[in-house]
């Protein structure tokens, strides 16, 4: 009976030993390294403007770009701002307006920092953008904005995202007309 006593003691003080040496031995456990940080550059654009600024972020940030696609693409005629029977003047007067998209970025996940690039829309972000945040959870995340536009400030666009989705973690905001 001792005899078993002792054996089980010393059976379990090799496994803890175990245990320990192999906590040693897997690299970064629990560590954060800049190796694991993704960064995701998330755009939509109608006319071009924005996705040559998402590949100019994707390329300083070493990171992978995603488009936001229509599920019904813009036509010129819809991209009409004077047009107050456009869509795009008819979804941007309501606010609840949240334009389909195809797809989804299924390894969003994979991504700690996210940047949001879209054309400025009547001073803020265009509706298809809550369409995008709202079908996804970037909750933990660093949500950074980026904007083409005619003039506008990205500022406005940015606090009114900030505003829209206090739950997330709101970075920087960069207008990106050159
Ligand atoms: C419907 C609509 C509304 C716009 N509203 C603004 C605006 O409020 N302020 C501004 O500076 N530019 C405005 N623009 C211009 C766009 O922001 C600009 O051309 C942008 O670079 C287009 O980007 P894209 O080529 O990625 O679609 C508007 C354009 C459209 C089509």
């Amino acid at each position: 009976m001792k005899k078993l006593a002792l054996f089980t003691v010393a059976v379990t003080l090799m496994l803890v030993g175990c245990a320990q040496k192999n906590n040693q031995n897997t690299p970064n456990q629990g560590k954060e390294t800049p190796e694991m940080k993704k960064t995701l550059i998330v755009y939509f654009s109608a006319t071009g403007n924005t996705k040559a600024a998402a590949q100019k972020l994707a390329e300083e940030f070493s990171a992978d770009l995603y488009e936001i696609t229509p599920e019904q693409p813009y036509t010129a005629a819809d991209l009409d701002w004077r047009d107050k029977t456009s869509r795009s003047t008819i979804e941007m007067k309501d606010k609840s307006s949240r334009p389909a998209i195809k797809g989804r970025c299924e390894n969003i996940a994979d991504y700690d920092t996210v940047w949001i690039g879209f054309p400025i829309w009547w001073y803020t972000a265009p509706t298809i953008v809550n369409t995008f945040i709202e079908a996804h959870d970037l909750s933990g995340k660093l949500l950074n904005v980026f904007a083409t536009s005619g003039g506008s400030d990205v500022k406005d666009s940015y606090n009114d995202l900030k505003k829209a989705y206090p739950q997330y973690k709101w970075g920087e905001s960069r207008l990106m007309n050159d």
